[in-house]
């Protein structure tokens, strides 16, 4: 079975004899409750690396006040489970990193900004569009927990889903700014047969609800054939193409934004240039039940990537 350790000294102890045995070392940060979209991360890894480390740790600095950090799902047990069903006899995942809040932040860390005190990273541009206008300080929280596991692990790759696409690129920018001394690796979204894009968050959805958010993935798909065979490259005419889809599914269904952004520094788009291509991408509030309005509402995105014409 999977090794799971709890404090930085143990996983350093591993990271030392990897190194010693000249062993590759592939890294995939989670926040548990994991899928499939997880799995093809942690095969990629383990396809790539001599060692794989999972880290399963909700972090709490990515969380703002009066956000699911109490409610996010989390289930060691099914997750070792999901992890023992990647790679086979001869390849598993060598160690799962599972610290509790305090190994990661000594000093505490309250949900409010102004009264944290430590060592943060912010990545200033990337980061302050998209979700970072909707949620301030989270890819604060986000660059801030990864540099620690970075520093932690020690990786040679590391590996990100394409479903929270701004984070892949905040990221890449902080690996390359500040001089990790590694790779990032980003892999295409898992969706489940209906389309809808894995996440942990779905397990706050009734199935009804899972049903009609297939919308999200339907928006994107008609948004961008018109783009691939009509050439419609009016982010205004894509937007209500988008918004239509979206809003008929459900009148319950609350659009965050939907928006067009270069690649490469997110700067928002009024025409798409299709040289470049651009990435669409979307937040929706959804009720987790239509029925129960008590039972509250899930925040769910999901994005594309338009390539050239
Ligand atoms: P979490 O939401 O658990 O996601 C962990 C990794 O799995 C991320 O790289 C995410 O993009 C990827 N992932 C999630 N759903 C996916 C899907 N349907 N298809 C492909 N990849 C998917 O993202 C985080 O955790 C946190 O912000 C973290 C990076 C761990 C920092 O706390």
């Amino acid at each position: 079975s999977i090794p799971v350790v709890r404090t930085v000294k143990e996983v350093r102890e591993y990271r030392e004899r990897w190194r010693k045995e000249g062993q590759k070392v592939g890294f995939v940060p989670t926040m548990g409750f994991l899928h499939q979209g997880h799995q093809s991360l942690v095969k990629k890894s383990l396809s790539e690396n001599d060692a794989t480390v999972v880290s399963i740790f909700v972090n709490p600095s990515q969380f703002a006040p009066g956000e699911d950090l109490d409610a996010y799902p989390r289930n060691l047990e099914h997750d070792l489970g999901v992890l023992a069903e990647v790679g086979g006899p001869n390849q598993s995942v060598s160690l799962v990193f599972a610290p509790t809040v305090s190994e990661i932040y000594p000093s505490g860390i309250p949900l409010d900004v102004a009264s944290q005190k430590g060592a943060f990273v912010n990545v200033v541009g990337v980061a302050e569009q998209l979700e970072g206008k909707c949620r301030p300080a989270f890819f604060r929280g986000v660059t801030t927990v990864l540099a620690k596991l970075f520093n932690i692990v020690e990786p040679n790759n590391a590996y990100f889903g394409q479903k929270d696409v701004q984070q892949t690129i905040v990221v890449r920018k902080m690996v390359a700014d500040l001089f990790f001394n590694m790779k990032i690796t980003v892999l295409p979204i898992i969706r489940a047969e209906s389309g809808l894009a894995r996440s942990s968050r779905n397990a706050y959805l009734s199935d009804s609800v899972k049903e009609r958010a297939t919308c999200l993935f339907k928006s994107l798909k008609a948004a961008k054939n018109e783009y691939k065979t009509k050439h419609e490259c009016s982010v205004a005419k894509l937007t209500q193409l988008v918004r239509q889809t979206i809003e008929s599914a459900s009148s319950k269904f609350t659009i965050d934004y939907i928006a067009f952004n270069d690649p490469d520094d997110l700067h928002y788009l009024e025409s798409i240039d299709a040289s470049v291509g651009c990435i669409l991408s979307m937040a929706v509030y959804v009720p987790n039940d239509f029925q129960d309005q008590s039972k509250g509402t899930t925040r769910l995105i999901d994005n594309s990537i338009f390539g050239p014409l």
